[in-house]
């Protein structure tokens, strides 16, 4: 069995914190959601990993790298352009050959892997297994619908008016049976083959579709609120490490790691909480549930439930609540005259200021 994992795109979706860069490499507890998907790949038992690129394959492939260091051979498999997830079966149609194969979405997380699924594929081998959650907006997503007797009878992609809220999971296994399907797709009103189409062609030729119904599932829709809520469960999962410096005057609660090259002065840290590598934290304190990335300055400051993306830095502010902050951004009170908010915000930024 081999894996295609889907990390193509133009990067240049509107989502808070993916103007620039590749959705899949959105940290989540410091590490890409990419990395999730990889590791629950390899733990599965599957080695040989497609990964299909696009625009930002450079960005993909510099943190990827051949795939070793998750214990998988990874070929990289280019996509001139994003023209939908059946597209890139069909360009990893070589690739595939007549293995079974799991398609993996490399923007999606799914708590607790994905071992479970692939064994029960090995054990039934239906023509496609797909994962499905229960979402407050079915609207973003392809929706299932179900018959009384839990079996699928119909899939549509981002449909204005839902027949269900069970919204699929970017976690498909097939055999070899969706290429046929695949090659004889027209592109659908968004321009894309969609591998939602794929499978209800395989319905309607009468193959067989298995679903399962999963919770604990994440994408970065742009819905900050489940950004730091996947965050937290991660953060949960933590044991103490203390690689990088902490000094006498510091304090240190519960399970908080901090990563080498990081320094920790005159500050208290209340776990589950994560200090990246170079970052410093200093006078400060950083309560639980907070990600805080590489090379992050935390001065004079209170922040809790947070993330912090690469570089941030945050310098005399108390207290910083339910926040998720980008890279290289900058936070500092203002002057006391005129006593006005100063605000350099880029697209899509929300602000609630308390004062
Ligand atoms: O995340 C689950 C949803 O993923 C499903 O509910 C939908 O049925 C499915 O169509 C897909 O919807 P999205 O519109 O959210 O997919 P998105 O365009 O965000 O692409 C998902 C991943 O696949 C992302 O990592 C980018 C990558 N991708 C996407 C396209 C369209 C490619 O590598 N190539 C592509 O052509």
């Amino acid at each position: 069995m081999k894996a295609l994992v889907l990390a193509g795109g133009s990067g240049t979706r509107l989502r808070p914190i993916t103007h620039t860069s590749a959705k899949q490499l959105v940290p989540v507890a410091n590490k890409p959601v990419l990395f999730y998907g990889l590791e629950s790949i390899a733990a599965a038992g599957i080695r040989e990993v497609g990964i299909v690129v696009g625009d930002t394959h450079e960005e993909i492939e510099g943190a990827v790298g051949d795939g070793g260091s998750f214990g998988l051979e990874v070929t990289y498999l280019r996509q001139r352009a994003p023209l939908g997830l059946a597209h890139a079966v069909l360009i990893a149609r070589d690739y595939l050959g007549d293995d079974d194969f799991v398609m993996y979405l490399g923007d999606n997380f799914v708590v607790g892997g994905i071992e479970p699924l692939v064994r029960r594929f090995h054990d039934e081998r239906p023509a496609a297994q797909i994962m499905l959650t229960r979402v407050g907006d079915p609207r973003q997503f392809g929706v299932a619908e179900l018959d009384a007797a839990g079996r699928v009878v119909g899939l549509e992609e981002k449909p204005q008016v839902p027949k269900s809220d069970l919204a699929l999971v970017g976690v498909y296994l097939f055999t070899p049976e969706v290429h046929e399907a695949v090659s004889s797709l027209k592109p659908s009103w968004r321009g894309e083959l969609e591998i939602t189409d794929a499978i209800q062609w395989l319905l309607d030729s009468g193959r067989r579709v298995e679903s399962t119904v999963i919770s604990g599932y994440w994408k970065d829709t742009g819905n900050v609120t489940d950004m730091l809520e996947v965050n937290r469960l991660l953060l949960e999962e933590l044991d103490q490490r203390l690689d990088g410096s902490v000094d006498d005057a510091s304090e240190i609660i519960g399970r908080v790691v901090v990563e080498a090259g990081a320094r920790v002065s005159r500050s208290r840290i209340v776990g589950p909480a994560i200090v990246g590598a170079g970052a410093v934290v200093r006078d400060s304190y950083i309560g639980p549930f907070t990600s805080v990335a590489e090379d992050c300055h935390v001065v004079d400051s209170e922040i809790e439930y947070s993330i912090l993306l690469r570089r941030a830095s945050i310098h005399g502010v108390r207290r910083i609540e339910a926040s998720l902050i980008g890279r290289d951004v900058e936070v500092t009170p203002a002057p006391n005259t005129p006593r006005a908010h100063r605000l350099v915000l880029g697209d899509h930024s929300k602000v609630q200021i308390s004062s």
